[in-house]
Parts: structure tokens; C-alpha cells; sequence
């Protein structure tokens, strides 16, 4: 693994922002990269920023391995599909979700699709609660999920669509839900 020239000089200007001795606390953002570069985190992928930082392998592993942020094995070429499946979507739902991934995708989390493009795993909270259940498919949120409606998402990413962030249910985050009030 090698960044990029733009990577190599972009990684090289993060370092510059931390003071002398403390160049290691540019690891997360110089994994980020890494991983944006290549699709996941591969070992020498791993190896190359923290060398970069003058890091232990394992010092870089154990950060790389902490967060669900980090994919430490391939992913769907089209889209890896993150699941939340603490307490407020699994009450409101993400079994079911999971069971659209296990039918649509794979039957096994980390595995991918047939064709390669998608992948999926259960993660922890990722923060939107309010909006149970959810599920984080790259960077962005979609949240108010059922069943069909993450079916559609899916369906609309196999055909090159990009779709709409956010809640799935055209209600603002702010709001309460039906029925609660
Ligand atoms: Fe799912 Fe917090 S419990 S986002």
C-alpha cells in the first residue's frame, strides 16, 4: 500500500497540525483516508500510516479496530450497509432489517453479495435514536427504516440512484412520532 501523491501530501499536512512528538494523534483521519483510498482498511494499508506516525502496527490496529467507522475486510463495491442494532432499533425494528440484508445481500454479516456490490453488519448505536431504526450506508443516515423501505434504498442503489438522506418517513428529526406524544 502507498497513498496517492494527493493522499501522501494531504496525509503529510494533517501531521503538521499536531505538535512535535504527538504526530500519532493524526491516526484517525490518516486511516480514513487510507480506507477511502483502497475501499477498507487492508493490513499494509495499516502498516504504511503507522509507520507514517512512528506508531506500533498494533498501537494502528487497535484504533483501526475499535471503531465501526473502520472496515478491516472488504467491502461492497456499491455499498457497505451498517445496521444499528442497540436498544431503540431493536425495539423498533432492526430485525427486520437485518433480515432484508440477510435476504438481499448475504446471509452472513462481512460477506458480500453475489455480485460483489453490497455487504452488511449489525453495528451499536450510531446516535439517531430518535429516529429507530436506522441504518448508516457510507456516510450518510437513513433513518424511520421498515423493511420495505430499506428494500427500496437498496433497489435504488443497485440502479446508480442516490437516495435521500435523512428520515424515510418525510418527517423532520424534530418531530415527535405518530402516536407519541
Ligand atoms: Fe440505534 Fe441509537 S439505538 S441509533
Amino acid at each position: 500500500f502507498a497513498f496517492t501523491p494527493a493522499n501522501l501530501a494531504w496525509a503529510r499536512e494533517q501531521i503538521t497540525k499536531y505538535p512535535e512528538g504527538r504526530q500519532a494523534s493524526a491516526i484517525i483521519p490518516l486511516l480514513w483516508r487510507a480506507q477511502e483510498q483502497e475501499g477498507w482498511l487492508t493490513r499494509p494499508a495499516i502498516e504504511h500510516v503507522a509507520d507514517m506516525l512512528g506508531m506500533a502496527y498494533i498501537r494502528a490496529l487497535e484504533v483501526a479496530s475499535f471503531y465501526f467507522m473502520f472496515q478491516l475486510q472488504p467491502v461492497g463495491s456499491l455499498a457497505h450497509i451498517q445496521i444499528c442494532g442497540t436498544t431503540s432499533c431493536m425495539i423498533c425494528g432492526a430485525e427486520d432489517l437485518i433480515a432484508v440484508c440477510r435476504e438481499k445481500i448475504a446471509d452472513k454479516p462481512h460477506a458480500l453479495s453475489d455480485d460483489g456490490k453490497f455487504s452488511w453488519e449489525e453495528v451499536e448505536c450510531l446516535g439517531a435514536c430518535t429516529n429507530a431504526p436506522m441504518a448508516q450506508i457510507g456516510k450518510d443516515y437513513y433513518e424511520d427504516l421498515t423493511a420495505e423501505k430499506l428494500r427500496d434504498l437498496l433497489d435504488a442503489l443497485a440502479r446508480g440512484e442516490v437516495p435521500t438522506v435523512g428520515p424515510q418517513n418525510g418527517r423532520f428529526a424534530s418531530e415527535p412520532k405518530p402516536g407519541i406524544t
